[in-house]
């Protein structure tokens, strides 16, 4: 079962989050969560629409990755703000799997943030509670990701931690006004014995 220890973090600006897996009883806020963090992300593969996911969808969703082996959606969640309140989901990150054998030990982060959540630490946080996790499960190997050159923010945030470029696809995303963009594949490697020379091993030594 893919999950983590449930902790408490405090990012730039001193605010605390509870950092957590995801469950299935949080697909409310995960979706309210996806529908502001798309809102202002051009640079993500999803559309807006298709980030408004169904509840009972992203429901089975969570709960599916729950059950996993090597799949995992982590939430940064901000307390209620009055009390009897809910909690707000303010960060979420996933890693993302494929059912091959072949290329079961990858996985591909995917992550985001409220647009009032941004360069505050968090997105660092979640990528490193990630590969932690990657590193105590047996099956992953190799941590990938894309990203588009254009997403300044996030490829700092992912060099910073120490992901190093692999390829850049070259017309890797179409977007709906018809252009084509490259995308930078980047990996970080979780086991040791395994990367290529020049390539990361989580943790960094
Ligand atoms: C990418 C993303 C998840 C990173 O999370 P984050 O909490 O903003 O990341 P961090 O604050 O940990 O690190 C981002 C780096 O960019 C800097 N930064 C400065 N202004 C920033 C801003 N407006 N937004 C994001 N990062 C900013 C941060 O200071 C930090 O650099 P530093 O460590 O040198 O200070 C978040 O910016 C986001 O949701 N973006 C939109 C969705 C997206 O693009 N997802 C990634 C797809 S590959």
């Amino acid at each position: 079962m893919a999950s983590i220890q449930p902790r408490r973090i405090t990012i730039k600006g001193g605010s605390s989050l509870l950092l957590r897996t995801a469950l299935p009883e949080d697909a409310e806020a995960v979706v309210a969560h996806l529908r502001r963090m798309s809102a202002d992300a051009p640079w993500i593969l999803r559309t807006p629409e298709e980030c408004d996911f169904p509840l009972e969808e992203e429901r089975r969703l969570l709960n599916d990755w729950l059950f996993h082996e090597s799949a995992i959606a982590l939430i940064a969640e901000r307390d209620a703000e009055a009390p009897g309140g809910r909690p707000e989901v303010k960060a979420m990150a996933i890693f993302m799997t494929a059912s091959r054998r072949k290329i079961a030990h990858t996985v591909e982060v995917g992550m985001g943030a409220d647009p009032d959540m941004r360069g505050m630490g968090i997105g660092r946080v979640m990528l490193e509670a990630l590969l932690d996790f990657a590193v105590t499960c047996p099956v992953i190997t190799k941590v990938m990701l894309k990203v588009y050159p254009a997403n300044v923010y996030a490829h700092r945030l992912y060099s910073a931690v120490g992901f190093v470029e692999e390829a850049r696809i070259q017309r890797s995303a179409l977007e709906t006004d018809g252009t084509y963009h490259d995308m930078i594949q980047m990996a970080m490697y979780v086991k040791p014995g395994i990367a290529p020379e020049g390539y990361p091993t989580w943790p960094l030594s």
